[in-house]
């Protein structure tokens, strides 16, 4: 299983004061000495954190690579084939929101979302779809022709005062991860998760990859980046 650390909110904190630090590149390398086994960044269609700029930064300062997460708006999707990171997530977006509110609805935007993932796939990027475990969801997703799957881990997340409903969560995770393995996809995982909540969701049958953010640059605050993510390759038993 690899570990993808997500640095939006590095980019978050050089936002809120609109000056240039701290450093992106350096974040990344910090990262990746605690153990990142690549970068993730969402370039918003409102550049809230990560700018068109960073992503040549991150690039160049990566031993690992970049996975891009982005809308399936036309000048999104642009950029993403140009960059041409080794991966790209396509996610749902709206302006209002803090964060990624819920996954992809592939099943009602198929036609759309199909023609992205060929337009990214023919450029050579491996393409995943972060969507609800849902079966539905995960047949689109493979019908579009996607090569993975990141399965939106927020509602269990979320659930931590309700073990019981963690639990049905946590189900439906594995069974949507073992469909999407019959189907041939690869299957990740993300959004939420912490030291505390993320060991059952690294034990999930077939997930190959997890994408944190949040937690970890939280965690970072007390402990700097690089023991942040070893803290949390500890927690994952990867
Ligand atoms: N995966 C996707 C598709 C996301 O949009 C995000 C948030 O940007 C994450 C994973 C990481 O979530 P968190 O920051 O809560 O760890």
């Amino acid at each position: 299983m690899l570990l993808g650390v997500n640095i939006d909110h590095v980019a978050t904190l050089r936002a809120l004061r609109k000056v240039d630090y701290p450093d992106l590149a350096r974040a990344v390398r910090e990262a990746e000495a605690g153990g990142a086994d690549f970068i993730t960044a969402h370039l918003r269609e409102d550049r809230r954190h990560i700018r068109d700029g960073d992503l040549a930064t991150i690039t160049d300062a990566t031993g690992s690579w970049l996975n891009l997460e982005v809308s399936i708006a036309e000048e999104m999707i642009a950029i993403a084939a140009t960059s041409a990171p080794k991966s790209v997530c396509l996610v749902p977006e709206r302006r209002q929101e803090l964060t990624t509110e819920g996954g992809l609805d592939v099943v009602n935007n198929a036609a759309a979302i199909a023609a992205a993932v060929t337009r990214l796939s023919g450029a050579g990027i491996e393409v995943s779809l972060f969507i609800e475990p849902q079966s539905g969801q995960v047949e689109a997703a493979a019908a579009c022709g996607a090569a993975a799957v990141e399965l939106h881990t927020g509602a269990y997340a979320n659930l931590f005062a309700d073990a019981d409903a963690q639990a049905k969560e946590l189900a439906r995770l594995a069974a949507a991860a073992r469909l999407a393995g019959k189907l041939g996809i690869k299957v990740n995982a993300g959004h939420g998760l912490t030291v505390a909540n993320v060991a059952p969701i690294a034990a999930i049958d077939g997930v190959a990859e997890l994408n944190i953010g949040h937690s970890i640059v939280a965690d970072a605050i007390f402990s700097g980046l690089r023991q942040a993510v070893a803290d949390m390759r500890a927690a994952a038993r990867i």
